[in-house]
């Protein structure tokens, strides 16, 4: 006979008033087709107005409610109840970042490192009337990149991000080659070099935990590979001036 509750387990931690992070438990009565983050939305209305966690599109597509549930990264509304049964549900905040409440990280580090790599199309062209023209070849080559949608699960999990605080991180080094590959930017040199220094793609180890985690399944790991490769091939240009 099919489950008709679920128990959440969930790590709560508010650095006001606690010590230490503890967990506590809730019993939610399932419906058809309910997501985690439905569940959440549940015990929030209905039994703890005091839980906090992020959460916007319930699509998939903002990227807020990324979360450590049952050892895993997953989006929260990206995630159904059912195949986790009949285990509990343990949610826990995106490992090594700093908690601002319960589920709630801070986001800033994650930003910080975003913005150096200049996140936006390059071009000092003048703006022709309509758009700036990409075939749908050029385009495909930076096709999975647009995919992301700056979850940080990459960031979390990235043993470089644990000992390095100026380490940019994989979301901004896939952001970074997903520029570079871009056929109308102009702006490779400076973003280049943004990361090909020793806080910055040459301090990844290729431990790949960054695409395991990735729940749009990107291959992160291969756009920092190609970004050293570019990183390489600039360098040489500069020599062989
Ligand atoms: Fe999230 Fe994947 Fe983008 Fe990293 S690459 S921020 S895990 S969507
Ligand atoms: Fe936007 Fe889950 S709520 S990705």
């Amino acid at each position: 006979m099919p489950q008709d509750s679920a128990i959440f387990k969930i790590q709560r931690y508010d650095p006001e008033v606690d010590t230490l992070p503890y967990f506590t438990t809730y019993n939610v009565s399932l419906r058809k087709g309910m997501t985690v983050l439905d569940g959440l939305l549940d015990i929030l209305d209905q039994q703890d107005g005091s839980l906090a966690f992020r959460a916007s599109c319930r699509g998939a597509v903002c990227g807020s409610d990324s979360m450590y549930i049952n050892g895993a990264f997953r989006l929260a509304c990206n995630t159904a109840i059912v195949p986790l049964l009949p285990r509990e549900i343990t949610i826990n905040p995106l490992p090594y970042m700093r908690i601002v409440k319960d589920l709630v990280v801070d986001m800033d580090p994650f930003w910080t490192a975003y913005e150096r790599i200049k996140p936006y199309l390059i071009n000092p062209e003048t703006a022709p009337e309509r758009e700036r023209y990409q075939s749908p070849k050029d385009r495909k080559h930076i096709d999975e990149m647009l995919d992301c949608i700056l979850c940080a699960s990459c960031y979390s999990s990235c043993p470089m991000v644990w000992s390095d605080s100026e380490f940019l991180g994989p979301a901004a080094f896939l952001k970074a080659y997903r520029f570079v590959g871009d056929s109308r930017d102009q702006g490779q040199r400076e973003r280049i070099k943004a990361v090909g220094h020793e806080n910055g793609v040459w301090r990844c180890h290729t431990v790949f935990n960054c695409t395991e985690a990735c729940p749009k399944k990107i291959n992160v790991t291969w756009s920092i590979e190609a970004l050293k490769r570019r990183s390489i091939v600039n360098r040489l240009k500069f020599w062989q001036r």
